[in-house]
C-alpha cells in the first residue's frame, strides 16, 4: 500500500465586516498612512465588532465556509484543531466552543498555541493523526480576534493587526498530494521581545494589571523584525534544499503576513518572484493564526493540482517553520 499522505481538500475563510483603515487610524493615534504603508505593507484590517463575540465567531463561519465548499456536513468532521493566541476563554477550549457551535457531534477539539506560527503548528499535527490512519476527516482552523488584545493608543502594535479566520480540511490521500515535510522550530528566549505581560498563571489579571495596560500586546518591535526576517528565510530555504526543491520547483510561497519587507526577505532568500508570492497584508494586516489560510482562501482560484508550496511562519515565542504542500485541489475544486 503507497504511504498516506494528509491533502487539504477545502478551504474556508471569514473576515469580520468592520474595516479599519489607515485613514481612520490616523485620527487615533499619531501616525500616517505613508508611515504604515512603507514600513508594513498594510492599508486596512478587519475588526470584529458586536458585544459577546470572540474567536469561535470568527472560527466558525470560516468552518461553515470550508464545509459547504466539500460538501459535507458538521458532523463528518472527526478531529477539530484551533490555532489561536486569543481563545475565547483561558479555557474550556476555543475548538470545543467551535465544535458546539458549529453542531460538530462526532469531532473531538483541543487548542495549539504558537502565536503567529500557530497554524503551521497545527496543520503539521493535524497531518499526523491523518497519516497514521486514525482519522479521516480533520479541520485545521487558524482564528485570532487580535483586536480583544490591542491597545488602540499604542501606535506600535495597534497600526499592525487585525482579525479573522481561516480553516483547512485534511483528508488522506495516497498519490502524493498534500502535507509532504515540515520544520518546526521554537526559541523561549525570545519571549521578551512579544508577549502580553499579564492574565496569565504568573501575573493574573488585577485592576491593578489592567491600569498598566498588560492585559495588551507588549511588541519591542524591531528584534522582533531581525529574528523574523532571518528565521523566515533560513527555514524557507531549508525545507526547498531539504527536499531537492528549486526555486522552479516552487509554484508559491505561502507567507504568514507580518511585515511585507519580512516577506520580501524571504521570497528573495527562496529565489522566487513577486508574482509566486502569496499577498494579502494590505487588506487584513496581521491576523496571527489566520494569515496562512487565509492567503490560501484567497488565491485558492489560481492554484494547479500538483503546485508545490511553501507555508513559512514567524510568530511569538519565539516560533518559526516552514512546510511543503503539494496541492490537491484544482482552481479550489477535487
Ligand atoms: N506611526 C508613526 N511612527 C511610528 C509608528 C507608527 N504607527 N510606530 C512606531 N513609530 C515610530 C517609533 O516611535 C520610532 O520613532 P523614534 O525613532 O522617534 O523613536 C520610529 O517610528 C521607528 O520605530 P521602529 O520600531 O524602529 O520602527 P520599525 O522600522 O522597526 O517598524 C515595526 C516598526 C513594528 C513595523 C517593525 O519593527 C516590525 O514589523 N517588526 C516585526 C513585527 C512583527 O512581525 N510582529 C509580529 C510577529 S509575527
Amino acid at each position: 500500500m503507497s504511504k498516506v499522505t494528509a491533502a487539504i481538500t477545502a478551504i474556508g475563510g471569514y473576515v469580520p465586516e468592520y474595516v479599519l483603515t489607515n485613514a481612520e487610524l490616523e485620527k487615533m493615534v499619531d501616525t500616517t498612512d505613508e508611515w504604515i504603508t512603507s514600513r508594513t505593507g498594510i492599508k486596512e484590517r478587519r475588526i470584529l465588532k458586536g458585544e459577546g463575540l470572540g474567536t469561535s465567531d470568527l472560527a466558525v463561519p470560516a468552518v461553515q465556509d470550508m464545509l459547504r465548499k466539500r460538501g459535507i456536513q458538521a458532523e463528518d468532521i472527526e478531529l477539530l484543531i484551533c490555532a489561536t493566541t486569543t481563545p475565547d476563554h483561558q479555557f474550556p477550549a476555543t475548538a470545543n466552543i467551535i465544535c458546539d457551535k458549529l453542531g460538530a457531534k462526532n469531532a473531538f477539539g483541543y487548542d495549539i498555541s504558537a502565536a503567529c506560527s500557530g497554524f503551521i503548528y497545527a496543520l503539521v499535527t493535524g497531518s499526523k493523526f491523518i497519516e497514521s490512519g486514525q482519522y479521516k476527516k480533520v479541520v485545521v482552523v487558524g482564528a485570532d480576534k487580535m483586536s480583544s488584545i490591542i491597545d488602540y493608543t499604542d501606535r506600535a502594535t495597534c497600526v499592525i493587526f487585525g482579525d479573522g479566520a481561516g480553516a483547512v480540511l485534511l483528508e488522506p490521500d495516497t498519490e502524493g498530494y498534500g502535507i509532504r515535510d515540515s520544520i518546526l522550530r521554537s526559541d523561549g528566549s525570545g519571549r521578551v521581545y512579544l508577549h502580553q505581560k499579564a492574565g496569565g498563571s504568573v501575573k493574573p489579571a488585577s485592576h491593578k494589571t489592567v491600569d498598566a495596560g498588560e492585559h495588551y500586546v507588549f511588541q519591542d518591535g524591531q528584534p522582533v523584525f531581525k529574528f523574523a526576517v532571518t528565521n523566515m528565510a533560513d527555514v524557507s530555504a531549508e525545507i526547498m534544499e531539504k527536499n531537492k526543491l528549486g526555486a522552479d520547483d516552487v509554484a508559491w510561497l505561502v507567507p504568514h503576513q507580518a511585515n511585507k519587507r519580512i516577506i520580501d526577505a524571504t521570497a528573495r532568500r527562496m529565489g522566487v518572484g513577486p508574482e509566486k508570492v502569496m499577498l494579502n497584508i494590505e487588506r487584513y494586516g496581521n491576523t496571527t493564526s489566520g494569515t496562512i489560510p487565509l492567503c490560501l482562501w484567497d488565491y485558492e482560484k489560481q492554484l494547479h493540482k500538483g503546485d508545490n508550496l511553501i507555508l513559512a511562519a514567524f510568530g511569538g515565542g519565539f516560533t518559526w517553520g516552514s512546510v511543503w504542500v503539494k496541492w490537491r485541489l484544482e482552481a479550489g475544486r477535487l
